[in-house]
């Protein structure tokens, strides 16, 4: 066995870890109407299962963690549900970055942020500024995000280079797009999950998860807890993975023996 890293045998299985996770939190409406509850009270108990999940990813050296909060799509909810979700966004803000911090998660939120009221815009940058130095658990948190927002933001910006003569038609390369995108710079999601029982992305990271593994799950977010996260992870662990290869390549690729 080789040096250990983080703890676990290099060679072994660490691979088996995904280095991102991407959650569509969905489900708490209906957990609240199970229990006769208003809806609100469903996104309330998400916002606790939101930190349990932190807290998961922490223990098990997960490095990235994205979080689909609020869809760019989400607006077209009733107006009290939107300005309720706005609320509980901002008093989860205040109350959770110093834990945040002490934990030394870097907090960043991914999205349009200028639809959002002056205040909170306020807030989210002073919650980034704060938790910037964070070098453990990158938590990202979607709000007012869509993938196809997404990639239109990054091919907006390279057409500015490209009108002011920084960049060629011909330098927008895969690569460069994927420079534009929101997180560029962290790995892209490897383990990609939705609760709620529906199996769909809603423009969540549409790029980003070109391959990404997919896990749904009925389970509703706010009950979405360490068992739930456990088995998607091990039936993240089950899976191989190869990229456009033959199961016979990934396996040398795993074993880290090239293959012809
Ligand atoms: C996900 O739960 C949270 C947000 C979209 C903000 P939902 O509110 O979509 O819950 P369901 O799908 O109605 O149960
Ligand atoms: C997706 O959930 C967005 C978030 C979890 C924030 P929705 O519940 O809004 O998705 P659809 O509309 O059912 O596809
Ligand atoms: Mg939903």
């Amino acid at each position: 066995m080789g040096a250990t890293v983080k703890g676990i045998e290099a060679g072994d299985d660490r691979r088996r870890i995904p280095r991102h996770v991407a959650i569509i939190m969905d489900g708490n409406g209906r957990w609240a109407q199970r229990r006769s509850l208003p809806r609100f009270a469903g996104h309330k108990a998400g916002v606790e299962a939101v930190r349990k999940v932190v807290e998961f990813c922490i223990q098990r050296d997960i490095e990235v963690l994205t979080l689909f909060a609020f869809s760019s799509e989400n607006w077209r909810r009733p107006q009290k549900e939107v300005g309720l979700l706005l609320d509980l966004f901002m008093l989860a803000l205040n109350r959770e970055v110093k834990r945040l911090k002490r934990n030394n998660v870097r907090l960043r939120i991914l999205g349009d942020k200028t639809a959002f009221p002056d205040k909170l815009q306020a807030r989210i940058e002073a919650a980034e500024k704060s938790t910037a130095e964070g070098s453990g658990l990158q938590l990202q948190v979607a709000a007012n995000y869509g993938g196809r927002w997404d990639v239109a933001q990054a091919v907006r910006r390279l057409a500015v280079k490209v009108q002011a003569g920084q960049l060629t038609p011909e330098a927008i390369t895969e690569e460069a797009i994927a420079a534009e995108l929101s997180f560029a710079g962290l790995p892209d999601p490897d383990l990609f999950i939705r609760t709620g029982g529906e199996q769909r992305l809603s423009n969540f990271l549409l790029w980003q998860s070109a391959y990404a593994e997919l896990y749904f799950t009925d389970t509703l977010w706010p009950e979405f807890g360490e068992q739930a996260f456990g088995q998607a992870l091990a039936s993240f662990a089950s899976r191989q993975r190869r990229f456009g290869q033959t199961s016979e390549q990934a396996r040398a690729a795993d074993a880290g023996t090239p293959s012809g």
